[in-house]
């Protein structure tokens, strides 16, 4: 019988930080009003100087793990844009921290469709029989790059971690990972990201470079774009499982902006009283965005087992990936 990986473990974890709109710098000239009705956030969390996204990818990781039943896993994919350093990946540390001995682990740097690059490498990865348990980690310290005197990035963006445990199991099991969308366009790349630190701006050229270190975003363009890939790859990922939007009984996508994912749902024909959403307390968490949004929603009770539940995303790249799932029967731990 084929194998298939299965959604059996979700956690998350916020560094205890709660910034409201109301905190952020006066010299951002920005007003709770004008951040809540643009952008549907009304708080975020930052980590304080000294936490690593480490930190929060253990944190997650761990409730992942306790809610999948058993502290096992053969493997790691750290999803990140915001590691704890270059080299080495962040993600054997983590592995090492939770007690998996000798996992195999590796970050993924797809920006904010980072974690479902990541559930499509660990599907793969159990589906071939390298692994049997995928410990899917996303989590981001955006607090790190954002220009606190920006008003186009320092709003938006919060630190954060989801992480998911996918088993080997049966492809007709709740929670089996089916069909899978991924997709990029790299002509998107100078519209948001993080241009000093890598072999092509190197930050030693001088400190009146220093801004090249935080992260920079045309965000009018990038908006068109996220609900464009993004429709175009929930309904790629509708077409190859044979269904239609009014099977979708829920809609988890990229928290980046609460008016992208109304308009998503609009462009796909999905109520958006199918929609889930924690973009109010978390801000944009980048890789760690969709598994908190199930983390949020599952404990409202607004995603519930047996739901058909469509996860998208899009981010940096441009990147973007979709897939399908019937929702399983989990038990959450903190
Ligand atoms: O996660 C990866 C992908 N990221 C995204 O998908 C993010 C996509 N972009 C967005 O979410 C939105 O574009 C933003 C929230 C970043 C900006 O919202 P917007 O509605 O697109 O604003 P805008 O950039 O078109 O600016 C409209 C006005 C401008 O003023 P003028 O020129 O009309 O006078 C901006 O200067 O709003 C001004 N503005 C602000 N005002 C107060 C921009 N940011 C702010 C702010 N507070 N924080």
């Amino acid at each position: 019988m084929t194998r298939a990986a299965v959604l059996s473990g979700l956690g998350g974890w916020l560094p205890p930080r709660v910034v409201t709109n109301d905190d952020l710098p006066a010299e951002l000239d920005t007003s709770d009003h004008w951040i809540r009705s643009r952008t549907g956030i009304a708080r975020r969390h930052f980590a304080d100087p000294g936490s690593a996204t480490s930190d929060l990818a253990v944190e997650a990781g761990a409730r992942a793990l306790a809610s999948s039943g058993t502290p096992h896993a053969d493997a790691v994919i750290l999803a990140t844009t915001t590691p704890d350093r270059i080299c080495p990946a962040t993600a054997p540390e983590v592995a090492t921290r939770l007690g998996l001995a000798d996992a195999a682990a590796f970050d993924l740097n797809a920006a904010c469709t980072g974690f479902m690059c990541g559930l499509a490498c660990a599907a793969g990865m159990i589906a071939t029989g390298v692994t049997d348990r995928v410990l899917v980690i996303g989590a981001e310290t955006y607090s790190s790059i954002l220009d606190p005197l920006d008003r186009g990035t320092a709003p938006i963006f919060g630190d954060g971690a989801g992480a998911v445990v996918l088993r080997a199991g049966d492809p007709d099991e709740p929670g089996a990972i089916g069909h899978i969308d991924l997709g990029s366009d790299g002509s998107g790349a100078e519209l948001v990201g993080v241009n000093g630190g890598g072999s092509r701006q190197r930050l030693s050229d001088g400190p009146e470079r220093e801004g090249e270190r935080y992260l920079t975003m045309a965000g009018r363009e990038v908006f068109k774009h996220a609900v464009m890939r993004m429709t175009a790859s929930c309904q790629t990922v509708l077409e190859r499982a044979g269904r239609d939007v009014d099977d979708v009984d829920r809609l988890v996508a990229h928290q980046a902006n609460i008016r992208i994912v109304h308009q998503l749902a609009d462009q796909l024909r999905i109520d958006r009283g199918r929609v889930v959403t924690n973009i109010d307390r978390v801000g944009n968490t980048a890789a760690a965005s969709v598994p908190l949004a199930l983390l949020h929603g599952v404990a409202d009770g607004a995603v519930r087992p047996g739901q058909q539940t469509l996860l998208t995303a899009f981010g940096a790249g441009f990147t973007w990936g979709s897939t399908l799932l019937t929702w399983p029967e989990l038990v959450l731990r903190d």
